[in-house]
């Protein structure tokens, strides 16, 4: 059951839908395809081909990063207690959502959605669904726009509570100009101490020259560019942050479940840090 305001941005779902152009690749239909999703089209599909030919390593690398969600979702609301998550860069919806994982760990959590994606607004309607007791609810909106996201979010989340803000496979789609390190500070600054960050960001600095070829690669095919970043440069982004243990780790390393996690060849940096 979905919270009543959270169909707010539904009616307006016709108009944005028409906004897909589906003859452009998208990088979440990119990712939905490489996670075995099916909600991608032949010029997705064929950016997501090429760059499995640059680096074979990637379609692992992304369920890599999908484990590392759910078991930062799972640390936050399970040993860390956080109830409140804003999920910016959500993605087409797959196995194991932010709200599942939180509620199976503790039905009471709410969760707040954002993506600026049309096709990911076609699929609120399966992030709206929550456990009696929590709340889930989708806002349309550019992760460049915090302002407008704290004031919607608020319909839901109470920030004078911790929330925790989960950027996860997304910061490498805002470029150095629009200051990602800025962005980060105006949505901590927004939530109390006791709040945290949790980020996964594709690295340029593990196995470089297959991750570096992978970079081009989708730069070249798609008009989104993204820019992958170094340890040093995602470890900025946590400024003023406490990180947890083990700190800024390539994705399988953070907590693994098991060795098969560690086995996962992801090229990301992952991390979760406490505001104190
Ligand atoms: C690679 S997917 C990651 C999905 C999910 N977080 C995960 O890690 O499995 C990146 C998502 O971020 C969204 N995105 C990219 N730039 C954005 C922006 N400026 N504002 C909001 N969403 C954005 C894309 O539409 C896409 O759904």
């Amino acid at each position: 059951m979905s919270s009543g305001w959270l169909s707010a941005p539904l009616p307006e779902q016709g108009a944005k839908l028409s906004e897909i152009d589906t003859s452009v690749p998208h990088i979440a239909r990119v990712y939905d395809y490489w996670l075995g999703g099916k909600d991608n089209f032949a010029p997705d599909r064929a950016v997501a081909e090429a760059a499995m030919r640059e680096d074979p390593n990637v379609v692992e690398g992304v369920r890599g990063n999908r484990a590392f969600l759910a078991r930062a979702v799972w640390y936050l609301a399970g040993q860390a207690g956080v109830r409140q998550f804003l999920d910016i860069g959500t993605g087409i919806p797959a196995a194991n959502n932010t709200h599942e994982v939180a509620q199976d760990a503790a039905r009471e959590c709410r969760v707040v959605y954002v993506d600026n994606d049309p096709i990911v607004l076609s699929h609120a309607r399966a992030l709206l669904t929550s456990e009696p007791g929590g709340a889930t609810a989708y806002l349309d909106e550019d992760l460049r726009n915090v302002p407008q996201i704290i004031r919607a979010a608020g319909g839901t989340l109470d920030f004078t509570k911790p929330v925790a803000v989960m950027l996860i496979g997304i910061l490498h789609c805002i470029p150095d100009e629009d200051d990602p390190a800025g962005i980060i500070k105006q949505l901590m600054d927004a939530v109390p101490p006791g709040s945290y960050l949790a980020i996964s960001h594709p690295a340029n600095d593990i196995n470089s020259p297959g991750v570096g070829r992978l970079a081009s690669r989708l730069n070249e095919l798609m008009p989104m560019k993204l820019r992958f970043r170094s340890r040093a440069e995602v470890a900025a982004l946590f400024d003023g942050l406490e990180l947890v243990e083990p700190g800024l780790v390539r994705g399988p390393e953070w907590r693994p479940d098991s060795d098969r996690d560690l086995e996962n060849p992801a090229a990301v940096w992952a991390g979760v840090a406490r505001k104190n």
